[in-house]
């Protein structure tokens, strides 16, 4: 949570600032802020998101070769003016910007105030300026220098960059448990959160390790040196991202263009791992650690939101098509629960970003343990995909609408592909099946592109639903799931409360919130327990709840009972949550826009969950 960008070289630092904020929004959008130098410091930040901070500095002085910004995702310290990033010390001297939290910020806090210190915030953030300011007065310390002492007295996680008024030729940036990432132009660099501020400027970076600092310079020089002072060779690699994947294009929102392209992303990932002609289908990252994913007693799935219900479909994945045992965790559950993990595991990390920190946390966890950590990631070169020892990227691009779509059913697809692989070579999957089933996943995109045509339908059906205070979402097999990301879906971006449950859990309880009142969402496509799905129908208009049925394409006998059906095109079995996600997020989006709410960025929430 909470982006950040810097910009050290000849051009004017505020618009490649401003344009990487907006890029980074997707991590936090309580309020923003920029420090420019241009022989003298000017601090600007604004409660809001970094279009009010635009408005706010009209006709103010934004010159400046060196700068660095902030959007914020609130932790310490209400989201207000005086809180916003960049902070700075006593004396005005120095300015931060800072992605994490200083754990310890209290007692650091405790013992500046009584050196005098005042503090004009709320924020943790603070403590660490003073911090570092006060280093470098005490012992006269070269900026770096103070930084490096200020980061070993802190507990917590950080990405910071820090601009010092006395010495504007440089910048020195540090990270841990929160990324960073450094872009390398002509005699100019880059400072972000993530590589999207950089694109269209330079495609030469470095992500900082933890516990890194990086002093960047106008005169086009570097150095990366570890927080126990050894330098280091800098990894510079090459950024394959372009521009047109980071705009919305024709599309009102981040969220619907996600939507509509995952018949492209979903092909994506397949491309290169499935050839049904010639039969076969590879996973380079299983390929890579054949013997010890082969002999692996148990998975372990953990994860997080949406991913977490990726995961849980990759369970039903695992163990119906590679007959292996299969345990879904809540990465925030499993790193604090001392649980019982082997060298014989495999722990499977799954992350649209790369950097939740709770999923981090219980990756180092089982890599401590002694288990193979595996990684299902979207975003490359992010701090999971680089901490495991193998895995796969799902190549859905970046995803920026804060609720996650394409990257679902990007995990989604990876499972699938990774349980088929397994399960063929185990000797699970029957060669007969195991054709149909790549010859099945060659036709998902065209299917899911299909599924899409419900739009007009979904958007229609949306208009009966704004004024809904609760929803239900009800599933079986894979499609329980479905119903916990659909229920996530609305609401995270409607903020109607909705409920996802498997279908017949519904008589233990739930039940008993159905009237004429409750639309309940019945995903019912016509595969195992069909018959079973259609008595839970049953059930619900016998107490005269609004059926929302999603059904396979044909189908009669769900249309006569439910008030409203949704077709989506037939699959094998495994493959159902593909489609049957798809107007589940259109529903949820389409409710929330006729709610009025912010599609992109709904409240209180941020993409990039780098925070306990
Ligand atoms: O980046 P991750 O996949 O690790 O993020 C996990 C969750 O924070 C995320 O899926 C969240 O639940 C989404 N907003 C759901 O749409």
């Amino acid at each position: 949570m909470c982006g950040i960008v810097a910009y050290i070289g000849k051009k004017d630092a505020y618009p490649i600032i401003i344009k990487g904020l907006k890029r980074l929004e997707y991590r936090g959008y309580d309020s923003a802020g920029v420090a420019l130098f241009n022989g003298d410091l000017n601090v600007y930040k604004k409660k809001g998101k970094v279009n009010d901070l635009v408005s706010f500095v009209k006709g103010k002085n934004l010159s400046g070769n060196v700068g660095i910004g902030h959007t914020r995702w609130a932790t310490h310290g209400e989201p207000n003016d005086i809180n916003a990033h960049p902070h700075t010390s006593d004396d005005g001297r120095l300015t931060i910007i800072h992605n994490g939290i200083i754990e310890n910020y209290a007692t650091l806090k405790e013992a500046l105030i009584k050196e005098g210190h005042t503090f004009t915030s709320d924020t943790d953030t603070e403590v660490l300026v003073h911090l570092i300011g006060a280093l470098q007065d005490k012992d006269n310390l070269e900026l770096e220098e103070a930084v490096r002492i200020a980061l070993s007295q802190v507990v917590g996680a950080y990405a910071i960059v820090v601009l010092d008024r006395n010495d504007p030729t440089k910048l020195v940036a540090a990270r841990k448990a929160s990324p960073l990432v450094l872009g390398i132009g002509q005699d100019e660099f880059f400072l972000a959160s993530d590589a999207t501020p950089l694109v269209g400027y330079t495609s030469q970076v470095v992500y900082l390790n933890d516990e890194e600092i990086a002093v960047v310079s106008n005169d086009g020089t570097f150095e990366i040196k570890t927080i126990d002072n050894e330098i280091q060779t800098p990894f510079i690699q090459l950024l394959n991202m372009n521009i047109e994947k980071l705009e919305k294009g024709n599309y009102e929102h981040f969220m619907l263009k996600e939507i509509y392209e995952q018949p492209n992303t979903i092909a994506d990932c397949m491309r290169g791992r499935v050839n049904a002609a010639a039969g076969w289908l590879k996973m380079g990252g299983i390929e890579e650690q054949e013997e010890r994913i082969f002999n692996a007693k148990r998975f372990i799935m953990a994860a997080c939101g949406t991913s977490w219900h990726a995961a849980l479909i990759g369970e039903y994945l695992f163990e119906e098509l590679a007959r292996i045992p299969v345990e879904v965790e809540y990465a925030s559950e499993l790193r604090y629960r001392n649980p019982i993990i082997n060298k014989d595991d495999v722990v499977i990390a799954l992350s649209q970003s790369g950097e939740t920190a709770d999923t981090m946390a219980a990756l180092e966890l089982a890599k401590d343990k002694g288990a193979l950590i595996y990684g299902i990631v979207n975003s490359v070169g992010s701090s999971i995909s680089r901490i495991t020892d193998s895995g796969s990227y799902i190549h859905a691009g970046p995803e920026i609408g804060v609720a996650s779509t394409k990257a679902f059913t990007g995990q989604v697809t990876a499972l699938t592909l990774m349980a088929i692989y397994m399960g063929y070579k185990r000797g699970t999957i029957p060669k007969s099946y195991y054709h149909q089933l790549l010859e099945g996943l060659e036709k998902i995109p065209a299917k899911v592109k299909e599924a899409l045509e419900c739009d007009k339908q979904v958007k229609e059906l949306a208009k009966k639903f704004i004024n809904t205070n609760h929803t239900l979402y009800l599933g079986r097999g894979y499609n329980f799931p479905i119903a916990l990301e659909g229920a996530l879906k609305l609401k995270e971006i409607s903020y109607i409360h909705a409920e996802g449950y498997p279908a017949a859990e519904m008589k233990h309880g739930p039940i008993a919130l159905i009237d004429e009142n409750m639309p309940v969402v019945v995903i019912a496509t016509n595969k195992s327990a069909y018959e079973k799905i259609v008595s839970n129908i049953q059930e619900v208009k016998a107490r005269k709840g609004i059926v929302i049925a999603i059904v396979t394409k044909g189908d009669e006998e769900i249309s006569k009972i439910a008030d409203y059906t949704i077709e989506i095109p037939d699959t094998e079995e495994p493959f159902t949550p593909l489609l049957s996600v798809i107007p589940l997020q259109l529903l949820s989006y389409h409710i929330a826009l006729a709610r009025g709410c912010n599609v992109d960025q709904p409240r209180n929430l941020a993409k990039s969950v780098t925070v306990e």
